[in-house]
Parts: C-alpha cells; sequence; structure tokens
C-alpha cells in the first residue's frame, strides 16, 4: 500500500506544478495518467463503473467526481484533484484543492480549514479510538469554522480493493463505530462547502456540485493505522 500510495503522492505533486490559469482540466488528466501507467501503475478510477477518466477534477462549486474535459481553469478557481492508483495488488486514494493563480480570502480560508479537518481527522486514526472520533474531530474544526460538511459522501476503507468497509462519515458524535485497530488503512475524504451542506448530482450522472452552489473543497489521504500512531501513506 505505501509503494501504490507513493505513487498518488507522486502524481500529486506533479499535477500542482502544471496548476495555472488557461490550462485545460483534460490535460491535467492526460498527464496524470500518463505518469501512473509509466510509474508500471493502473489509474484506479478510469472505468471504475464507468467513470471515464484517470482523475476526478471538480472546480469551484463542484464537490467532487468532475469529468476532466477541455475547459480551462481561470485565475481565482480552486480545483480539486482526486486520484487512485492500483499497483502491485493495492489501491492508494488522495485529493488535494488548489488555488488557481490568486484567489480571494475566503476560498483561501475554506481550503485552508479544510485541509486541516483531515489532519485533525488524521490524528484521531489511532488504536483503541472509534471509528466516529475521525468523524467528529473534522465536523468540528469545519463547522467552527462556519463552513459545512458533505452528509451524501464518505470516505472508505481501502486496501485490496478502492472502497472496502467501513464507510468514514465526515460529521457524526464521538465514540461510535468500530474500534480502531492496527493495520487498518482508511482513505479520509472531508468534503467541506462554504455553505448549506446539501450536494446534488448533475445530468452527466458524475458531476456531484453544491445545491446552492457555494464553492467546495476535498482533502483526501489514505493513512494506516500503526503503533506508533496514524501514518499518511499518500504523502512524499
Ligand atoms: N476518491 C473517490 C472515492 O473514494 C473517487 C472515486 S470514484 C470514481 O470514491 F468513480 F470516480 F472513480
Ligand atoms: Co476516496
Amino acid at each position: 500500500m505505501a509503494e501504490s500510495c507513493r505513487i498518488v503522492a507522486e502524481v500529486l505533486e506533479g499535477i500542482k506544478q502544471n496548476i495555472a490559469p488557461g490550462i485545460a482540466t483534460k490535460e491535467l488528466d492526460e498527464f496524470a495518467e500518463s505518469f501512473i501507467v509509466q510509474r508500471g501503475a493502473r489509474p484506479a478510477f478510469k472505468g471504475y463503473k464507468g467513470y471515464p477518466a484517470s482523475v476526478c477534477i471538480s472546480v469551484n462549486e463542484q464537490v467532487v467526481h468532475g469529468i476532466p474535459s477541455p475547459a480551462k481553469l481561470k485565475e481565482g478557481d480552486i480545483v480539486s484533484l482526486d486520484i487512485g492508483v492500483y499497483y502491485k495488488g493495492f489501491y492508494g486514494d488522495a485529493a488535494i484543492t488548489l488555488p488557481v493563480g490568486n484567489i480571494s480570502a475566503e476560498p483561501k480560508r475554506l481550503l485552508s480549514a479544510t485541509e486541516k479537518a483531515l489532519h485533525l481527522g488524521i490524528e484521531k486514526a489511532v488504536i483503541g479510538n472509534r471509528l466516529s472520533d475521525i468523524s467528529a474531530a473534522i465536523q468540528g474544526y469545519a463547522e467552527s469554522e462556519g463552513f459545512s460538511v458533505v452528509r451524501q459522501l464518505v470516505g472508505h476503507g481501502i486496501g485490496r480493493e478502492l472502497h472496502e468497509e467501513p464507510q468514514v462519515p465526515n460529521f457524526g458524535r464521538p465514540g461510535q463505530g468500530p474500534e480502531l485497530r492496527e493495520g487498518m488503512t482508511l482513505a479520509i475524504e472531508p468534503m467541506v462547502n462554504a455553505g448549506g451542506w446539501e450536494v446534488v448530482l448533475l445530468n452527466d450522472g458524475w458531476t456531484t456540485v453544491t445545491k446552492d452552489r457555494s464553492l467546495s473543497a476535498h482533502f483526501e489521504h489514505t493513512i494506516a493505522v500503526t503503533k506508533n500512531g496514524s501514518i499518511i501513506l499518500t504523502k512524499l
């Protein structure tokens, strides 16, 4: 898993360098796919339930599962990149949301709050805690910043399959759900909206957007629960 997750981290790092006004999201997808294939890995999302691309690229009010297209990024956009890789029998999955050029103060605050919520959740992924301790930490922080967390989509166990038990909600009361044990691997992925928490699916069957069309950010890491605490696998 560390190996597949490392490839995910490397692709994200590579894509980051290419984010600029004027680039088409499809170009980012092509870059990622060739990088993944060159590393001898397979893009995990391509063909998953018919998903047509290697990366989910979601701009502004798009929450997740945006489909790469010839549309170009513009200065002031926020863009989330979600990447999954299959390598030697194991999956890795991670996402980041990045500014395109200069962005204003409010979207900046949304990005840093979502990333911090993810890290506060990861800190709770330790042996002996309960699953919803992760969820509560994420929700508590995101809402304390005045934002809302998406309810309809959740994180997940990950390993030999992309999506395994348990589901990892980004909301809930602490102290519930299964006890976390050594060796568990989870994809923790808060989706945080500037406005309300509700989301709707567009007619393309994939793109999920905020119902009120407010901005949304998404950060995700694949982590492992170990004797030495939680380890982020999708980090360089
Ligand atoms: N990271 C997302 C997830 O965990 C995206 C995968 S869905 C796909 O579900 F269909 F786009 F591949
Ligand atoms: Co995921």
